[in-house]
């Protein structure tokens, strides 16, 4: 099989820009060419008037195509100019994803000579590389957010740079509402939105029109190919893509867009195994992974220069697109697809699925193609799914997921009028009623919508409401264990490791981990067997780093039982009380056997459970799971099996007896459309 492509003339479209000669000379030894490549950006003829402009104003947005160097530089520019900044004060920058806010913390560090978490630091969730002497700290929105709960003026900033401002993402969203407030009393604040070319318009709109700072962009025009029919396989056209280039394309190195770890991993592996077929018929080709859970030594990878001769391929999550600038691409390969959150506010049920990306993805993406010299952009699609099938943009993720864990948030900051909070773009009225509805059921807030003693501590935990409802209720009984169910679910889809030559071996061995209950315990059991060794870790097909990651973010949820007053006690050998402790945290996961397969109580949707669980054979009558993920169908991921009578102990405000009853258990069927008028 192979890719065909027909190339289609897109002359009107923006893809083509008049090129600047290429300066940049990304070569190695980056700490004595770091100067010489900091002015090769095209942010730098800018600096002055660009820090005028800042001193001028408390907001301005800037507008700068991606690799411009609005990220790494002006960050740079403030902590050198001593009217904008004083060393008291530091300069945060948030990020929307944790890879970024690393490797960009990483790369300043690098570029000003200092050692990562001094000067220069970056805060994600439950990883903090900052000290005493951080004045500039790159940051995860999130985190940002998070700081408002024990600053709520942020009077530790001086400068607050919200990066990335396009992706839209929830928590830059609402940042965008905070930041807004806080800037009418805190005169001396300044605010910077910082966007790929993309809806700058809308953010001075927001923002009482504050003026746009264009860095005018240098892009080399782009070549659009596109498939002449739909691809059916398009991990397998990815594939076949990059070794028709590689062998038939000038130098040049070469970006794909995948959707996640998983797909991205299989791809690396095919495209390994298949060079290593072709031997030394073919040019060295060095293959790249990034994704969110890559560990940071394998992420810096990608940055480092191809060798003379060789062709570097990138497989990236959507990171790539606007977050993370990698020099030297030429062939960007789009099969047109990102995995994104969709929520269905009727029934609460927040889902993964990969969906086609947007037009204005789909031109970033062919966009980094032409950074350094004219490229060409393979899309695995046809120019009439381009036209017809794709949404212009992407929608904000406030309209598309499940708001909870912001609402107790903004709750617990004594925002009570969330309807009338200053929103860009305001969610759902029915998807804010049912997160108030859902912090109810979880005890966190009262009957008036006030935040309740158990919603302070909740809030105080920085994961989603259920999960923390879910240490809350181990409180007592068995918080050893669901601390460490917690801090393994935080990593989960990273702990088993599945190499493809070795498929048999690793789910024998993942099979030696069952203990009767399901996922979540033997997430448990791997845990306290592995003693954090990496022989142990090898020989069972388990994932070092993710083990190693998981024991941090034990170490560090363990830390904060104090602050909300929670002893950490052993429920030694009995499983029922962890069980029971999920359950009330995750009732609204419940799903119960009936005769077509597994259905939410709810809202009768059919689910099923993943291949990879250990209950996946037993069927056991009732499940809870923690979260559900669409690709074929609407699988479980991490399910337990529960009693059903556990759930009118955790949650009697949500569930009722009747709708527990077991229709299965009895002779007769009821009669059609009975249970579900029942269910309402
Ligand atoms: O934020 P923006 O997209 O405008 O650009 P940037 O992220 O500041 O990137 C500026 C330059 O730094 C690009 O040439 C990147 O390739 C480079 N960079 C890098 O080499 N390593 C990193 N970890 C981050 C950026
Ligand atoms: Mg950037």
């Amino acid at each position: 099989m192979s890719a065909n492509f027909t190339k289609c003339d897109l002359k009107s479209s923006n893809l083509y820009y008049h090129g600047m000669t290429p300066k940049n000379s990304f070569s190695t030894g980056r700490s004595t060419t770091s100067l010489e490549v900091r002015r090769s950006l095209p942010i730098f003829p800018f600096r002055e008037d660009l820090l005028r402009a800042i001193t001028q104003h408390q907001i301005l947005v800037i507008e700068g195509e991606t690799g411009s160097g609005k990220t790494t530089q002006i960050p740079q520019y403030l902590m050198e100019d001593v009217r904008l900044h004083s060393r008291r004060n530091e300069i945060g920058c948030t990020q929307p994803r944790r890879v970024a806010a690393m490797s960009v913390a990483a790369r300043v560090a690098e570029e000003t000579g200092v050692k990562l978490g001094n000067e220069v630091g970056y805060s994600i969730r439950f990883e903090d590389c900052t000290s005493e002497r951080t004045v500039l700290k790159y940051m995860t929105d999130g985190m940002l957010l998070r700081e408002f709960l024990t600053e709520p003026d942020l009077a530790s900033y001086s400068v607050v740079i919200i990066d990335e401002a396009h992706e839209r993402t929830l928590h830059t969203d609402i940042l965008f509402g905070l930041i807004k407030d806080i800037a009418r009393f805190r005169s001396d604040l300044k605010v910077l939105v910082a966007s790929a070319t993309l809806d700058t318009e809308r953010f001075s709109c927001f923002f009482d029109d504050a003026p746009v700072f264009r860095i005018p962009g240098r892009r080399f025009p782009v070549d659009i190919f596109y498939t002449k029919a739909p691809e059916a396989d398009y991990l397998e056209a990815c594939v076949v893509s990059v070794l028709q280039i590689h062998v038939t394309q000038a130098p040049g190195d070469c970006l794909v867009f995948l959707t996640g770890q998983e797909e991205i991993e299989a791809c690396c592996e095919m495209l390994q195994e298949r060079c290593r077929r072709l031997g030394s018929k073919i040019a060295e080709l060095v293959v790249l992974p990034i994704y969110a859970n890559l560990p940071s030594d394998m992420q810096a990878k990608i940055f480092s220069p191809t060798p003379p001769g060789a062709r570097k391929v990138v497989v990236a999550t959507n990171i790539a697109e606007t977050s993370l600038t990698i020099d030297g691409i030429i062939y960007v390969i789009d099969p047109g697809f990102c995995k994104q959150k969709s929520y269905n506010a009727r029934t609460g049920m927040e889902s993964l699925i990969v969906t086609p990306c947007s037009r204005a993805s789909a031109n970033q993406r062919a966009g980094r193609a032409g950074r350094v010299a004219a490229g060409k952009c393979f899309r695995l699609y046809t120019a009439w799914a381009f036209k017809h099938e794709m949404e212009e943009t992407t929608i904000p993720e406030i309209q598309r997921t499940n708001l909870g864990n912001v609402v107790l948030l903004l709750k617990s900051l004594g925002i009570n009028d969330l309807i009338h909070f200053d929103f860009m773009d305001p969610p759902p009225h029915e998807t804010l009623v049912l997160a108030l509805e859902q912090l109810y059921a979880l005890g966190a807030l009262n009957h008036l919508g006030e935040l309740t003693k158990m919603g302070r501590r909740m809030a105080e935990l920085p994961v989603d409401p259920m999960l923390s409802k879910m240490i809350l209720a181990s409180e007592q009984c068995c918080s050893e264990e669901v601390l460490t169910i917690a801090a393994m679910l935080s990593v989960n889809n990273s702990i088993f490791y599945r190499p493809k030559d070795k498929v048999v071996h690793a789910d024998n061995a993942r099979m030696n981990f069952t203990v009767p209950g399901g996922d979540h315990l033997v997430l448990l059991n791997v845990y306290n067997q592995s003693g954090f060794s990496t022989q142990w870790c090898y020989e069972n097909f388990i994932q070092f780093r993710s083990m190693r990651r998981a024991r941090d973010v034990r170490d560090q949820l363990e830390g904060l039982m104090e602050r909300i007053e929670v002893e950490v006690v052993s429920s030694l050998e009995d499983s029922v009380p962890i069980r029971k402790a999920i359950t009330a945290g995750y009732f609204y996961h419940t799903a119960r056997l009936s005769k077509g397969g597994y259905k939410t109580v709810k809202h009768q949707q059919t689910v099923y459970v993943h291949p990879n669980s250990s209950l996946f054979e037993e069927q056991p009558r009732w499940l809870i799971y923690h979260e559900l993920v669409f690709t074929t169908k609407e699988f479980m991921r991490q399910v337990i099996e529960i009693d059903s009578g556990w759930l009118l102990e955790v949650a009697p405000h949500y569930y009722k007896s009747k709708e527990l009853e077991d229709s299965s258990s009895k002779k007769m069927p009821r009669k059609q459309g009975k249970t579900k008028d029942e269910l309402g």
